[in-house]
Order: C-alpha cells, then structure tokens, then sequence
C-alpha cells in the first residue's frame, strides 16, 4: 500500500498564503494540523501546544483529529512537557514503555513532538499521535520540523 506523505513544502506555502490574508494565530495552527493529519498515517491526531506567559504550561489552542483531555500540560510533566524540559524534539517508538506518558486514549502506540523555536525561544511544539507502532522515521522528523519552522516565523 502506497501512504501519501506529507508534502511540507506545499503545506508551508499554505500557511504564507493564509499569513498573507491575516489569518489570526489559531487559524494558522489549524491548518497546520489539519495539513499534517490529512496526509493519513502516520498522522493519526495533531495536537499544537503552545507556551503561556508564564512559560510554564503548555496549552492546546488547536487540534485535529481524536479529542484530548490534555489542554493544560505543566513543563516537565508527560512527554510534551519533557520535550521543553529539555529543549529536545522526541521521537517514541511506543508510548507504553514510558513511565510519564499522558494517554488521551488506548489507540496511540507512537509519539512525534517536534519544538517550534525562534531562534533560543521555545513558542511551543507540534505533538502528533499515530496508531502506528514506531510510526515516525527522520522523514517524518523532517518534515514536521519544516512545518514547525514555518510557524515559528509567522506566528
Ligand atoms: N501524550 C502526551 C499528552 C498529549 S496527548 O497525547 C494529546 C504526553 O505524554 O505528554
């Protein structure tokens, strides 16, 4: 079976266009997370987490895909939260072999978060699911970091 793959190029060049017609911060999220999942697997569910003021949580202000109770995540709790801790992108092969894994459902075996920075500043992170075992290869790093670098200039 051939899986499309995401184009991150032409998913870039959407979030200019809509830049460009003044789409505020939570619509340019949107489509970013909403080009991810379309791609199909390994994108099961994409979750933009960004920064408070305090730079102390993380808060979801847009999602596609399953629903999560996550909305809030303290820096340094779950795997987002430790993802700032260490100014790290992570990469899981399988989210049941890690002690702090915040589950939002049974369905999840793989995890992708991916910083958006400005050059030191941590803005938040792309956090995608997959259904998947061990879903996500460099390709899949690399393109979700295109991404992730896109809305580090534009937001
Ligand atoms: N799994 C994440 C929580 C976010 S939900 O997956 C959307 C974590 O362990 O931090």
């Amino acid at each position: 079976m051939t899986e499309a793959a995401l184009k991150a190029d032409s998913l870039v060049k959407q979030l200019h266009a809509a830049f460009c017609r003044d789409v505020d911060r939570q619509d340019l999220l949107r489509i970013a997370a909403k080009g991810i999942t379309d791609a199909g697997p390994p994108y099961t569910s994409v979750y933009m987490y960004m920064l408070d003021r305090s730079g102390k949580n993380l808060v979801l202000e847009a999602f596609e895909g399953r629903e999560t109770e996550h909305t809030v995540i303290p820096v340094g709790r779950g795997l987002c939260g430790r993802a700032v801790r260490l100014a790290q992108n992570l990469n899981i092969p399988d989210v049941a072999a890690e002690a702090s894994y915040l589950a939002c459902n049974l369905e999840t075996k793989s995890e992708l978060i991916v910083l958006i920075r400005r050059h030191d500043e941590i803005l938040g992170q792309i956090d995608v699911d997959s259904d998947v075992p061990n879903g996500f290869t460099t390709v899949e790093e690399s393109a979700v970091k295109e991404i992730a670098d896109a809305l580090a200039a534009l937001l």
